[in-house]
């Protein structure tokens, strides 16, 4: 798996597996819990190591246990969770660190690799007490890299008054429907690096069809295409998936180079 180096020389796998309908019924974000984590269990078999899951998903329990049942060493993995923004998870200091205890001990380690702040969190003070609480929690080493969701260049550059670590990711929505070209224009000068949530999703019959017509050219599919191209522009992945064909797919990534005449269609979808 290739890695990207963070600001803080920490080093990322390029593609991960999100989590957020894993462990639920009917594969549906809002479903109950069911205890069903077979396809994380599969995920992991086909190599993903960068696990993306949130305290909103309600399933940490069960991708700690997944991750413990595999067998694989802890220093395998890539975990990656995030507090919720709202007043229960970080209205005061104490309540930022007692969540990302609850979360370490849910998630059965010593250590999270990244955690993020998932929503932005407008109310001035607030951010700056949490992201100030985080950091403590990177000196302790219970948090190895904190970075930010869904955090817009206005909040980033507020945030610049106060941070004595930089975030080093901010995790966003990036598809055909909505690049957010600007953003990670921004996120790459700043070596804040940007993470695609939602890589495979908004994609309508007539893009895919032109990625499809791509793909055909490397013997790759439009999914493997448009991944390849976030990756190429240095945007780390996690698409996610219930199916193992697709999740092997999805991982296979690594052995093609899309051509400038390419992007340019790509980047024109
Ligand atoms: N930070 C945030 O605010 C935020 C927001 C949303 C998501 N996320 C994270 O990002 C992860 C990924 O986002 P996402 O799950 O919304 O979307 P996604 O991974 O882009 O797409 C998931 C959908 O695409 C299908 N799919 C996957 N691979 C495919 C392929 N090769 N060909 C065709 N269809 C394919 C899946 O269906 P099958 O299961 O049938 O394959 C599923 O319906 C989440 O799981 C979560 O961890 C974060």
């Amino acid at each position: 798996m290739e890695t990207v180096t963070l600001m803080n020389g920490m080093k990322m796998p390029m593609v991960g597996t999100g989590t957020n309908t894993y462990g639920k019924v009917d594969n549906k974000y809002d479903g109950a819990l069911n205890d069903d984590f077979s396809a994380l269990e599969s995920a992991i078999k086909a190599g993903y190591r960068l696990i993306d899951t949130a305290i909103y998903y309600r399933n940490e329990v069960g991708v700690g246990q997944t991750i413990k049942d595999s067998e694989i060493a802890r220093g395998e993995f890539y975990l990656t969770t995030k507090i919720p923004e709202t007043d229960e998870y970080v209205g005061s200091k104490g309540l930022v660190e007692q969540t990302v205890l609850q979360s370490l001990a849910n998630l059965q380690t010593d250590y999270i690799d990244l955690f993020l702040i998932h929503q932005p969190i407008e109310d001035k003070k607030t951010l700056k007490r949490t992201w100030e609480v985080l950091e403590s929690l990177v000196d302790a080493g219970k948090i190895k890299s904190i970075g930010v969701s869904n955090f817009s260049i206005r909040l980033l550059e507020e945030m610049k008054e106060y941070t004595r670590i930089q975030p080093a990711v901010n995790q966003i929505e990036s598809n055909p429907s909505n690049w957010n070209n600007e953003l990670i224009d921004y996120l790459k000068d700043q070596a804040i690096l940007p993470e695609a949530w939602g890589p495979l999703v908004k994609v309508t019959e007539e893009q895919r069809a032109k990625l499809t017509k791509i793909g055909n050219k490397y013997g790759k599919n439009w999914g493997q295409v448009l991944l390849r191209y976030q990756i190429q522009r240095g945007v780390v992945v996690i698409p996610k998936s219930h199916n193992k064909e697709r999740q092997l797919s999805n991982l296979d990534l690594f052995n093609f180079n899309l051509f400038t005449e390419d992007i340019q269609i790509i980047e024109e979808l």
